[in-house]
């Protein structure tokens, strides 16, 4: 077709609509192809992915096993209603069950929509109506998902759907309850249980958590956190929801972020890395309790391309590129490497607060004064520092993910020590130009 990049460009801003944007201020790359972690835009400029995308091109683009999976499924069979049985449905189906240790897999088309058919059944199956959430988290753009999100992007949505209930979160760096690790007695749960009380445990249907919080901060909880809200939510009878949409699937090193906790939830939710992107497909995995409830009730519930056999297809060669290419184990490796370099940086720059990684799922808190911890950017809000950063990166085509005083490092599982070391040594040149700016350069001192 070869047509400029500027022709593209003004193509998409003058007929299609951006999402979180003011259209005006849209400034998107065209990406004109891809390969592992890298893309090429219209102009031929090689770009890193240090952002899979939005986190979520897990095995890295133009995956030929993955590709040839989808092409292999098209020309066999390219659709069938939601409620025919096909092979690549339930081979899905057995190997989520074998992966996560539950029953069975409702399937959808992304995470939001995996987050509305997990809350609509655990009510249908408790009978209860509330849902207990926390503030610094997202669960996706759909009414409910979006009320269900304690993120700013609610706000506008707001009265939104009924029944959700906020609590605070295990953000150990700025402890919502003022406690240091010395005094904590976990208050990020046991203030849950106060909540429960005053809702009436009784009219609580689930609590549900982001395995890891990820765009809301990269939250990685104290070892005894899951272990204390299962123990919380089998007290009362509630069911417990982990939403793995980002931090499941190989982001973390495992195929689920809770099994590095050692507890089993009763309702995951999945999406982006269960097939890394290719196609479009979310899943609510479910106990066994829960799958036998619904044998002899209805499921109020489904979707015309529910088990959709491309996007099913899709998944299956997804999975199993993590298994035969041992990429959780890359993912262990090289995120050992990515955590050492973020506490050296932590240690060696003024701007850089804290550092929060597990696996290959990472963010650098930034701020304007360590001894403070006043963020670089105000909450929901940017600065002509966190600007400066991003656009430094923009200019060496390192595509990361930055909001308010963060800035993530979420690599696809695939790549190599040296294009991670090539990537980093590109953000602590970031970084140091933040602390120039700062007038704070060799005040890094913890
Ligand atoms: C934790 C989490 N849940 C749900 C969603 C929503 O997923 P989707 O955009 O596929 O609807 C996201 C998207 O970023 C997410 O990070």
């Amino acid at each position: 077709m070869n047509r400029s990049s500027k022709e593209v460009i003004q193509e998409n801003r003058d007929y299609t609509l951006f999402s979180w944007s003011v259209q005006s201020t849209s400034n998107p790359i065209y990406m004109a192809r891809s390969q592992g972690v890298w893309f090429w835009d219209g102009d031929g400029n090689r770009w890193l992915d240090f952002s899979s995308q939005l986190i979520n091109i897990n095995v890295g683009h133009q995956h030929p096993r993955v590709l040839q999976a989808i092409k292999q499924q098209v020309d066999e069979l390219c659709f069938a209603g939601p409620s025919f049985a096909t092979e690549p449905r339930g081979l899905l189906g057995k190997k989520l069950s074998e992966v996560t240790g539950l029953a069975k897999s409702f399937f959808c088309l992304g995470g939001a929509e995996a987050n509305e058919n997990a809350m609509k059944m655990a009510r249908l199956y408790t009978s209860r109506d509330k849902i207990i959430t926390r503030y610094r988290s997202y669960h996706g753009a759909t009414m409910g998902a979006m009320t269900a999100s304690g993120d700013p992007r609610r706000w506008p949505v707001e009265p939104g759907i009924p029944g959700i209930v906020r609590a605070f979160d295990p953000y150990c760096y700025r402890c919502p309850f003022g406690k240091t690790p010395d005094s904590c007695q976990r208050e990020c749960v046991s203030h849950i249980e106060e909540i429960i009380q005053m809702e009436g445990p009784h009219t609580i249907a689930a609590i549900m958590v982001e395995g890891i919080t990820g765009s809301n901060g990269l939250l990685v909880p104290p070892d005894d956190y899951y272990p204390k809200l299962r123990a919380l939510c089998d007290k009362y009878g509630i069911l417990l929801i982990t939403d793995e949409v980002m931090s499941g699937f190989g982001r973390t090193g495992r195929w689920l972020s809770t099994q590095h906790y050692g507890i089993q939830p009763d309702i995951v939710t999945s999406a982006k890395g269960l097939t890394s992107g290719y196609m479009p497909l979310g899943a609510v995995i479910v106990s066994q309790p829960i799958a036998d409830f619904f044998e002899n009730q209805m499921l109020w519930g489904g979707l015309t391309y529910s088990g959709h056999p491309v996007s099913c297809a899709a998944a299956l060669a997804n999975l199993s590129v993590y298994e035969e290419e041992h990429l959780f184990e890359n993912t262990e490796n090289q995120g050992r490497y990515l955590g050492e370099r973020l506490e050296a940086m932590r240690k060696r720059y003024a701007c850089v607060g804290d550092v929060r990684y597990i696996g290959l799922f990472s963010v650098l808190e930034l701020v304007k004064d360590k001894a403070s911890k006043e963020p670089l950017a105000p909450f929901n809000g940017t600065s002509p520092e966190m600007q400066k950063l991003a656009g430094f990166l923009r200019s060496k085509q390192i595509y990361a993910f930055s909001r308010f005083n963060m800035l993530w490092v979420c690599p696809p599982l695939v790549i190599s020590r040296e294009e991670l070391r090539w990537g980093l040594d590109v953000i602590e040149e970031a970084l140091a130009l933040v602390d120039e700016a700062l007038g704070v350069v060799g005040a890094a001192a913890d």
